[in-house]
């Protein structure tokens, strides 16, 4: 009997691109719901932008643009991200929805009849020059754990600990560097502890997989206390019912985020939200990454049940990505955007990897470059493919594209096939995926082996019939496998339908045979990965890399007419030039300002020789505040137009222009 499923994936932040430590994720879910669908299930993903919160409420100020503008943006972009990967949502929303709103009031209202909402007088940090409450992440101070200077105002970088921003050592406000001050403000707190027994009781039902439950046991241990779900205006999300300037913190709607998504497809699609989601008819999971476990094992199940909504089936906890046994890292290009590896490789290659590492642990998984390109050239080029161009052109050119019949070597192989199937649906279903990959790559060597054995390019010159016999088999392999791959690679598995003139492949498909029929021209269904490629990606994703032309109107934040009055720009004539020792980018000039003469470190040694700019006229900034630099003190800017390097311009001589004269 068909199972009805509702999968969901954690919700991005939407102010960010997407990048392949995501991926994990929305790829790890993916291939589980291609999965379902491909079993003959009934199975829907749904997910959405994270929207609310302050960083996208800074993100957007920073552009010079409205968060609805910021999100509205970032959704499209994340959907183009999404869709470049193979990855089918159902519905993509966002939790800036009258849904999601609808849901967070609701929940909120009941949780606070059931008496589990305490509104609570609190102190919190405060700037007085930017007018707002600090979130704890715009807060820097000293930890009041080990001491250790810029810390957060949650946590400790250096000892992990935790606190408030409140007991930072020496605050200041991130955005402005102002100490900040203490107000009170009233908060609503949600009563996490009343839920303690239904919670444990549901994952001692296996809720999470086992380690995730060890992880939670601790929690348990420690306490669980009242949380904070109220952040005070100015912020970017619900208002609070019955509030003027209190807003819901993000984490409260943003899992709510998962079930608006579930009611606009619905009404949009004539389903019932209170079927898909509370009925016994379907079941319902999560797919999280471990860092955020507190917030869907213990507040989102909790406040559910309050609530009288039903938690899900099962949450999915996933490790996080490494590239080369490490974090990902902006300066070592490791921190790849998945617009980047679009523009660069194929993200078949990066399914396909995923897969072949990712198992139901909790463990992280490693994206080993070295064994990325290996993998992908060896295993789905040099055996998946491998299999299909080793028969198809031979069929379509010698053999008029026919198929014969199985002889009883080729049943034998087909039969071990077919045996595994079984094993590799336990493996999907039970998120082995990499034992899935290694089941199906050993039987792609087997039906290599069996092309070696009956070596066809010999035979098609003896024994046409007897050629045609043996291709049957090894087309027959290729349409088992690619079954077999096709949650992982959706679009190498359609190019081979097409070619094996087959439609909509199911894992029901396994058993047929085909015989006597005729299949289509063979076309590459893989290239080779080059390592050169895969450098360029790297290349590319390296901190400080910013296109030479920003996209328009991505200008910083506005300047007003009184920020540009304290600017002093004059004319000045270079009076002489040298080449700095230790640093090639700088030459160190000594400029004329009308009587005041001001020496300069320049950033400009790739496009000027010293000897080229004796006498030359510039613009510079003359009231720069002097700044020490490594190789002495600069006490001016100069103007320059252009790109980088050898590209960039400065005034030539002009007898018009007299230095010290005031530049408008
Ligand atoms: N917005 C929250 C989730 C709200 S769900 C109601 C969030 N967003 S996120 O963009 O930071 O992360 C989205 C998902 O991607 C999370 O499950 C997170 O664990 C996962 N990953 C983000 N970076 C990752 C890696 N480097 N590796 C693996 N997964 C990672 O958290
Ligand atoms: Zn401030």
């Amino acid at each position: 009997m068909s199972r009805k499923i509702a999968v969901t994936s954690a919700l991005p932040y939407a102010n960010g691109p997407i990048h392949i430590g995501h991926l994990v994720e929305y790829l790890q879910t993916d291939i589980w719901v291609r999965f379902q669908k491909l079993c003959g299930n009934e199975c829907l993903y749904f997910c959405a932008d994270d929207t609310h919160g302050t960083p996208i409420m800074i993100s957007a100020h920073a552009n010079g643009i409205t968060p609805e503008e910021l999100i509205e943006k970032v959704h499209a972009e994340h959907q183009t991200d999404f869709d470049g990967f193979g990855i089918e949502f159902d519905n993509y929303y966002s939790t800036h929805s009258p849904e999601n709103q609808y849901f967070s009031e609701l929940i909120f209202n009941r949780l606070n009849e059931a008496g589990s909402i305490v509104k609570r007088n609190i102190e919190q940090t405060y700037c007085e020059k930017c007018n707002m409450f600090l979130p704890d992440r715009y807060v820097l101070g000293t930890c009041p754990r080990c001491k250790a200077e810029d810390q957060y105002g949650d946590s400790c970088d250096k000892c992990g600990g935790t606190y408030q921003p409140t007991e930072l050592i020496e605050p200041l406000c991130s955005t402005c560097s102002t100490p900040p001050a203490r107000r009170k403000s009233d908060h609503y707190f949600f009563k996490l502890n009343d839920y303690e027994k239904p919670v444990k009781d549901l994952i001692a039902a296996g809720y999470t997989q086992e380690s995730a439950a060890n992880k939670l046991d601790e929690w348990f241990k420690s306490g669980l206390k009242d949380w904070d779900i109220t952040r005070d205006g100015p912020y970017f999300g619900f208002k609070i019912p019955g509030e003027e300037n209190k807003f819901f913190y993000v984490w409260l709607d943003a899992p709510i985020g998962y079930m608006a998504s579930m009611k606009n497809y619905c009404d949009a699609n004539g389903l019932d939200f209170d079927t898909l989601w509370n009925g016994d008819e379907w079941e319902l999971y999560h797919f999280i990454g471990k860092d955020i476990m507190y917030f869907h094992a213990l507040f989102f199940p909790a406040m559910l049940i309050g609530a009288g909504f039903k938690p899900a089936n099962k949450l999915f906890v996933h490790g996080f990505l490494t590239v080369d046994g490490q974090k990902m890292s902006k300066s070592k290009g490791t921190f790849v955007k998945a617009s980047t590896y679009l523009k660069h490789l194929n993200p078949e290659a990066l399914r396909y990897y995923y897969a072949s590492k990712l198992t139901a642990s909790l463990q992280d998984i490693d994206l080993s470059i070295e064994d990325f390109v290996n993998k992908i050239n060896s295993d789905v080029v040099g055996k998946l493919a491998n299999l299909a161009s080793r028969s198809g052109p031979m069929l379509t050119k010698k053999l008029d594209s026919k198929l014969g019949q199985l002889d009883e070597q080729g049943k034998e192989l087909l039969g071990k096939l077919v045996a595994a199937k079984n094993e590799i649906i336990k493996d999907f279903e039970s998120l082995n995926y990499s034992s899935a990959v290694r089941t199906i790559t050993a039987l792609a060597d087997q039906a290599n082996r069996y092309v070696e054995l009956n070596e066809p390019w010999k035979t098609i010159k003896t024994d046409a019939e007897k050629t045609r016999t043996t291709l049957t088999a090894v087309i027959n392999a290729v349409h088992i496998l690619t079954i077999y791959l096709k949650p992982i690679m959706p679009k190498f598995a359609e190019k081979t339908e097409k070619f094996l003139g087959v439609e909509n492949l199911q894992f029901s498909d396994v058993e047929n045979v085909l015989e006597n029929c005729q299949i289509n021209k063979f076309e590459r269904l893989f290239d080779r990965i080059e390592k050169e490629k895969v450098n360029a990606m790297i290349e590319e994703s390296k901190e400080g890399q910013t296109p030479a032309v920003e996209p328009a109107g991505n200008f910083k934040p506005e300047c007003t007419i009184d920020d540009f009055a304290k600017i002093d720009l004059r004319v000045a004539k270079i009076i002489s030039a040298e080449a700095v020792e230790g640093a090639d980018k700088l030459l160190h000039l000594q400029l004329d300002v009308g009587g005041a003469e001001k020496s300069v470190f320049a950033g400009i040694a790739k496009a000027y020789k010293p000897e080229e700019l004796n006498g030359k006229i510039v613009i510079c900034l003359a009231n720069l505040k002097p700044r020490k630099m490594k190789f002495g003190v600069s006490e001016a800017m100069i103007l320059c137009a252009g790109g980088e390097d050898k590209e960039l311009f400065i005034l030539s001589a002009d007898d018009g222009a007299k230095p010290g004269q005031k530049v408008s």
